[in-house]
């Protein structure tokens, strides 16, 4: 299913979840907004650990959330970081998030979007962030 991106309302609500960010450790506060193919919006924050490792990304927070919830098609995400009481600068997804991308997302079509406000806004493709990337179709057997 495809719907259309209102990149506006996504980053409306990549900031509100940035508010929500649990970032003691590292002072630096991410929100995403994940457009789901049912056209339904999850919200996501990074989400700190005192053994540092748990930590989770905003991006996988929504993700994980949208998955839970039964989603499977994704259509673009908002993302929007900064030190905590800066405003929004551009964050770009960290390896592991555009893994997970991978998994659910088509590389051609998903749109990333990286905002600092809503007249800057970068938008990549997800095969640009993650050329040649692993995901379901490289574990079908072929022949
Ligand atoms: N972080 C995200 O949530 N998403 C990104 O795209 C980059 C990094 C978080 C992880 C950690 O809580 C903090 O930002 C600093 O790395």
């Amino acid at each position: 299913m495809s719907c259309k991106v209102d990149k506006e309302e996504l980053f409306r609500l990549a900031r509100e979840a940035r508010e929500r960010a649990y970032a003691p450790y590292s002072g630096f506060q991410v929100g995403a907004a994940l457009l789901a193919g049912s056209g339904r919006i999850y919200q996501g924050c990074n989400i700190e650990n005192a053994a540092y490792t748990p930590t989770n990304c905003a991006e996988r927070t929504a993700f994980f959330k949208a998955v839970s919830e039964g989603e499977r098609e994704f259509e673009a995400i908002c993302i929007v970081g900064g030190r905590q009481g800066a405003p929004c600068s551009f964050t770009a997804p960290c390896g592991v998030c555009r893994q997970v991308m991978m998994e659910f997302c088509s590389p051609e079509t998903f749109l990333v979007i990286l905002a600092a406000d809503q007249e800057h806004m970068k938008e990549y493709r997800l095969e640009e962030l993650l050329p040649e990337g692993f995901g379901p179709d490289n574990l079908k057997q072929s022949g």
